[in-house]
């Protein structure tokens, strides 16, 4: 009976990780009603008294080393699992997403500033009375205040409704001189259709030091316009109105005419408007405590959806926060 203890013994150590026949089946032929340590323990009772001492210590090794092999096996984890792996089998794939349009658009502009030496800034996108409004010369009862009406959190705070207030926040914190570029999201109280959305993105440029003229303005500008656009690209100033520059400007670009898109775009005048700028408001520079005798400067803003649209010949400003992998995936 020994030398069968041992056979079944050696038997079980010769197989090669786990058996062929399946963990469960095993475990049926070894330890089952009818399995092999049965008729070991029924053959047990047979034999003479004095053997049974050393025979049951046996037999309760091999039921115990039968025990631990089944748990291995059956642990996914197990060291025989590794000798099973097919390393020949195709990966798990991990899905690459693509870069969103705005962002897309966001990092080119910001890179062409960087270019000639602007900095990245950001603000808090819940903004506080003075730092959107005030402070860029927007009085409490200025109509000024009616064309960007936004979600307010409290009497003070509300979500910004541009990112000029980053200027007031860097100009606050910065001695001159000052050349940054904030993008940001912004949010206004507005009716959702193709061409305009409650919240929306802009980017911001502020340029302080002594002696910026208009001249520096217009160059700048024109760079920009050529860096995104092209060598060819023309653009013109038209006078406009905001409360925090005096003077103050709209910026065209030369789109052309070539094409019914084009015709509709322009509405038919080949210039297209891309951003708002202007010289900053010396009451501005005062309310940032920076001495407009000394300093003088420029600002401008655009919006990044109407670049993207333009860039992408995107119809419907709604596509770009809807989420849908069908749009997003374009832009790999
Ligand atoms: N904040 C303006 C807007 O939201 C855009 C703008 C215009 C920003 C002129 C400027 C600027 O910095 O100088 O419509």
């Amino acid at each position: 009976m020994i030398s069968e203890i041992e056979d079944i013994k050696a038997e079980i150590q010769a197989m090669n990780g786990a058996p062929p026949e399946g963990v469960e089946a095993f475990r049926v032929k070894y330890l089952g009603r009818k399995g092999k340590m049965k008729q070991l323990y029924e053959g047990f009772k047979t034999i003479p008294n004095d053997e049974k001492r050393e025979v049951g210590r046996l037999l309760n090794e091999l039921k115990s080393f039968i025990e631990q092999r089944i748990a291995e096996w059956s642990s996914t984890e197990g060291p025989e699992d590794h000798d099973r792996r097919d390393l020949t089998r195709p990966g798990t794939t991990v899905g690459l997403g693509a870069t969103h349009p705005i962002s897309i658009v966001k990092n080119e502009v910001v890179d062409i500033f960087k270019r000639i030496g602007f900095v990245l800034s950001e603000g808090p996108e819940i903004e506080d009375d003075w730092h959107n409004f005030s402070a860029l010369n927007f009085p409490p009862e200025h109509p000024a205040r009616d064309m960007q009406d936004t979600f307010f959190v409290d009497e003070d705070h509300a979500l910004r409704t541009h990112t000029s207030s980053v200027q007031v926040r860097v100009m606050e914190s910065t001695p001159p001189p000052i050349r940054t570029i904030s993008p940001g999201r912004v949010f206004r109280n507005e009716a959702i259709s193709a061409r305009s959305h409650c919240i929306f993105h802009q980017i911001e440029g502020l340029y302080i030091d002594k002696g910026v003229s208009f001249a520096d303005l217009k160059q700048t500008l024109l760079y920009f316009a050529k860096e995104l656009l092209g060598e060819q690209t023309d653009i013109r100033l038209r006078p406009s109105y905001f409360p925090f520059t005096e003077p103050s400007a709209e910026v065209d670009v030369y789109w052309g005419l070539e094409t019914e898109t084009d015709y509709r775009i322009t509405k038919g005048t080949g210039w297209l408007e891309i951003l708002g700028c202007g010289m900053v408001d010396p009451n501005v520079l005062s309310n940032c405590n920076i001495d407009p005798e000394v300093y003088s400067g420029f600002a401008f803003g655009m919006g990044i959806e109407r670049l993207a649209m333009l860039k992408f010949q995107i119809p419907d400003i709604r596509m770009f926060f809807e989420n849908d992998l069908r749009f997003l995936t374009q832009f790999r």
